[in-house]
């Protein structure tokens, strides 16, 4: 899809429609939200306001979406989230989206790697399933702190995706990061989400076997939609800001316009 004919992102006052909280501080909501669910792609993400008015609208990927429904994972951080993740069944929440360029989906090869590690589960899945419905062999690596923290594990493998997994204390899968899981695995494509030195790591990593990478940051956002220029990381490429006759060796892009999906290559760390 061209930017020409990328939906336009608008307020969605939406409702609750169901609550679960598959471990303490981790909290997914189902919302009726029908123009989103129309419009949104793998990897956008949403700027949600938390309830009261008194706090500023934070960052959440549209993690699943069903018919009408689109659903977000909160991982309860501070404020916000805490906010957020307190809403319950029938009560109201506005999200500004669909935000952001997704991942680049539209040529899909036959083999997929997704790594996500914590919260970047959130933004993967509706990636998961249109790689499976392209016909790739899909596999979710998958880490977290604890067994108990690693939520929905099963939701990837329904879709028909392999699973595999790692937990930092050694309670589920692989003792480890979520990294060391890929092992020699060569994936014709590498899609990640997660903490800045999960997303390192797969980059070195690909970068390292040539094998093409799209990682989704999560950068701390401002205002979310390109007006502060809180969010910008530098890119190994030209800048569409740089006038012509004033080359420079690297230029700088906003996560929440441009990205939040940057090619691994592309990435200056
Ligand atoms: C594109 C994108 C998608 C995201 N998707 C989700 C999601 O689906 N679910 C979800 O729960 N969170 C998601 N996040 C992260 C979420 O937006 C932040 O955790 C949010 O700022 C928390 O707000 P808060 O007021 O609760 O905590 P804050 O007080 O803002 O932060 C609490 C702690 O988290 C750290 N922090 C703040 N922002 C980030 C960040 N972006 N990444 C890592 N650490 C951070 C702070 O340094 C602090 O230690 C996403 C972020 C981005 C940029
Ligand atoms: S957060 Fe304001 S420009 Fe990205």
């Amino acid at each position: 899809m061209t930017p020409d004919t990328a939906p336009v992102p608008r307020v969605h006052g939406t409702v609750v429609a169901e609550r679960r909280e598959p471990h303490p501080g981790i909290v997914i909501l189902s919302l009726y939200a029908p123009a989103l669910s129309a419009d949104v792609r793998p990897g956008q993400f949403v700027m949600a306001v938390p309830p009261r008015g008194l706090l500023p609208a934070t960052a959440l990927g549209v993690y699943e979406v069903r018919d009408q429904i689109a659903s977000v994972m909160i991982v309860v951080a501070g404020p916000r989230t805490s906010e957020l993740a307190m809403l319950d069944v029938g009560e109201p929440l506005d999200l500004l989206g669909p935000l952001g360029n997704g991942f680049f989906l539209d040529a899909v090869p036959r083999t997929v790697g997704i790594v996500a590690g914590g919260v970047g589960l959130a933004s993967v899945l509706l990636a998961a399933e249109r790689c499976v419905e392209k016909g790739a062999k899909t596999t979710l690596f998958y880490g977290a702190r604890t067994a108990q923290a690693l939520v929905d594990a099963e939701l990837f493998s329904g879709i028909g995706c392999d699973v595999v997994v790692a937990t930092e204390d050694g309670s589920r899968g692989h003792h480890g990061y979520v990294t060391d899981l890929l092992g020699d695995a060569a994936p014709e494509l590498l899609l990640a989400c997660g903490p800045a030195p999960m997303l390192r790591a797969v980059a070195a990593l690909a970068n390292g076997r040539g094998i093409p990478a799209q990682l989704s940051l999560e950068e701390t956002f401002g205002c979310g939609v390109g007006a502060c220029w809180g969010c910008v990381v530098p890119l190994d490429r030209t800048s569409a800001q740089a006038p012509p006759h004033e080359p420079r060796p690297y230029a700088h892009a906003r996560v929440c316009k441009e990205g939040p999906v940057f090619w691994a290559r592309e990435l200056r760390w």
